[in-house]
């Protein structure tokens, strides 16, 4: 289990970073962000991240109930959303909300995943 929490983080890093990417890719206009690789590859991450959640969630017994899993599924939801403002807006100032959104969201869920607490700041 410890072999594939690692690898769960290194691609919850690699979508971090894949995503800061591409929105400076879509802050510069870059045609960059049209490449194949570049739309293809964080599907690819972030599937291969929730799959590797749920067989982790899976051997711990299913912990929705203690709060902390439940908050980090809504909290992904939530870097989903704004990670799709942040790349199909049109206008900087949206893009910079979604960008803001998107970092708090996964900043948020990287400590709840740290302090298995869904209020980590409290
Ligand atoms: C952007 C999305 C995600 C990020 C940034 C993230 C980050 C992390 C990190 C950093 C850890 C290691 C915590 C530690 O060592 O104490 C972790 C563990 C874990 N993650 Fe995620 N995660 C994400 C998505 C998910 C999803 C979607 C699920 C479930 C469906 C999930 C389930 C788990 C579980 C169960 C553990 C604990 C494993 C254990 O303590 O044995 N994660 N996550």
């Amino acid at each position: 289990m410890l072999a594939l929490r690692n690898i769960h983080m290194a691609l919850a890093i690699l979508s971090v970073v894949g995503f800061i990417l591409r929105a400076a890719w879509a802050f510069m206009g870059s045609p960059v962000l049209k490449s194949k690789p570049v739309r293809i590859l964080p599907h690819v991450n972030d599937t291969l991240l929730l799959v590797l959640g749920v067989v982790l969630a899976y051997g711990l017994g299913w912990p929705v109930t203690s709060g902390w899993l439940a908050a980090k599924l809504v909290a992904l939801l939530a870097y989903i959303g704004f990670g799709v403002v942040t790349l199909r807006a049109t206008t900087n100032p949206m893009r910079l909300v979604g960008v803001v959104g998107a970092l708090s969201c996964v900043g948020y869920i990287f400590m709840v995943a740290f302090t298995k607490n869904p209020l980590p700041f409290a």
